[in-house]
């Protein structure tokens, strides 16, 4: 059985939407350091984008962690457990949390509680994708670059059994 990857979204359209986002948080985080959060493995490529555009005058520093979900290859459970913990602490901190698709929102309403009760200053949530019709659990999301329908999608961080997270589209995986 053969299959090949359909394009979903096209890089252009990838580019433009995070200019806009990062436009959006350069201005609402003027004369503040914005401490973003990415989420291993998926969100880098995502955090890697988005903090290039963040303007000059609004200093970014970076911290990262990894969470294991215990799902199969497409979904996940809702048990979070830390697999690489943050360096630093988010004591007082304008944090933003990083991730690159909210699908039951299992994991992140888990890995909120778990933020919040570290103390930063403010706490927001940026995602490159939101499949809404799949929320479980309600998950507060600040930006949001695309919301898609209930596809298992491809591409800009996002795997098929660790596969195809450097694809520069968001693409689907299509049976000949
Ligand atoms: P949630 O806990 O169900 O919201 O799952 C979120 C995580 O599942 C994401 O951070 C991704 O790692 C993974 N995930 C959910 N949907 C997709 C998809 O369509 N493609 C690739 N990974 C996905
Ligand atoms: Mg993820």
């Amino acid at each position: 059985m053969s299959q090949h990857i359909e394009v979903m979204i096209p890089r252009e359209e990838i580019d433009r939407r995070i200019h806009e986002i990062a436009a959006e948080i350069s201005r609402e985080y003027a004369g503040r350091t914005i401490h973003m959060i990415c989420v291993l493995k998926g969100g880098v490529y995502f955090m890697t984008m988005l903090s290039n555009l963040i303007a000059e005058e609004v200093p970014v520093t970076l911290d990262f962690m990894s969470v294991s979900s215990y799902g199969d290859a497409t979904s996940s459970s809702g048990i979070v457990r830390i697999v690489k913990d943050l360096d630093e602490s988010l004591e007082g901190k304008d944090v933003i949390l990083v991730e690159d698709i909210i699908d039951s929102g299992r994991t992140l309403h888990h890995l909120l509680k778990i933020l919040h009760a570290r103390n930063p200053k403010s706490l927001k949530l940026c995602t490159l994708l939101d499949k809404p019709d799949r929320r479980v659990c309600d998950v507060k999301v600040d930006w949001t670059g695309f919301e898609i329908e209930d596809r298992f999608v491809i591409g800009c961080g996002m795997d098929y059994k660790q596969k195809y997270r450097n694809l520069p589209y968001i693409g689907e995986i299509v049976e000949d």
